[in-house]
């Protein structure tokens, strides 16, 4: 693949405002397409730490990941989302940005990634099990698991 990630802020609003990932039946990636095309570029430009890596193909946005430390806990990076626009799946898009991360967090001494993911989406938890994450029921909300990585062991994965 030759395109490289890029950083994104809140000047890539257009890109976000274009960005399609809703798949019939699969509740959450709507709430995922109407985060990152509504409030992303808001929460970009008020948050600093909220940070967000994605691959830009042909003037388009194909695969975003978007993170930020927890408030009380900095040595955790929580990802807000990863998608993977609908016409670019199964190209590695979100693997590449997820082990990127993994890399940036690792250097960084960060001791867990963590994500929230619907118990229903089997993708996002096979690429979970793949990177080596641990995965566990999230307390009080029956329809989403939480899946953790040590950046230090996922760079063997
Ligand atoms: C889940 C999602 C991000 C995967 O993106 P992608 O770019 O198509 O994924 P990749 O091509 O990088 O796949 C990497 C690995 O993920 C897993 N995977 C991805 N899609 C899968 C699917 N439909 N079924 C099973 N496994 C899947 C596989 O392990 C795959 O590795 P493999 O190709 O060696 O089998 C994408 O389907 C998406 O955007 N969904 C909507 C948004 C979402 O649900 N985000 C997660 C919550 S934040």
């Amino acid at each position: 693949m030759a395109v490289e990630p890029t950083s994104l802020g809140p000047e890539a609003g257009a890109l976000f405002a274009a960005f399609r990932c809703t798949v019939f039946r699969q509740r959450w990636t709507r709430d995922i397409e109407d985060t990152i095309r509504e409030t992303l570029a808001t929460e970009l430009a008020i948050n600093p730490q909220t940070q967000a890596l994605g691959y830009v193909v042909d003037g388009k946005l194909v695969s975003l990941v978007v993170w930020r430390p927890l408030p009380d806990e900095q040595d955790v990076w929580q990802i807000q989302l990863l998608a993977t626009a609908t016409g670019s799946a199964r190209r590695g898009y979100a693997e590449r940005l997820k082990r990127e991360l993994l890399n940036r967090a690792n250097a960084a001494d960060i001791l867990i990634v963590q994500s929230e993911v619907h118990r229903d989406n089997t993708g996002m938890l096979q690429l979970n099990r793949k990177l080596g994450a641990t995965i566990s029921p999230v307390p009080g909300n029956p329809d989403y698991l939480v899946c953790m990585i040590d950046p230090a062991t996922s760079i063997w994965a």
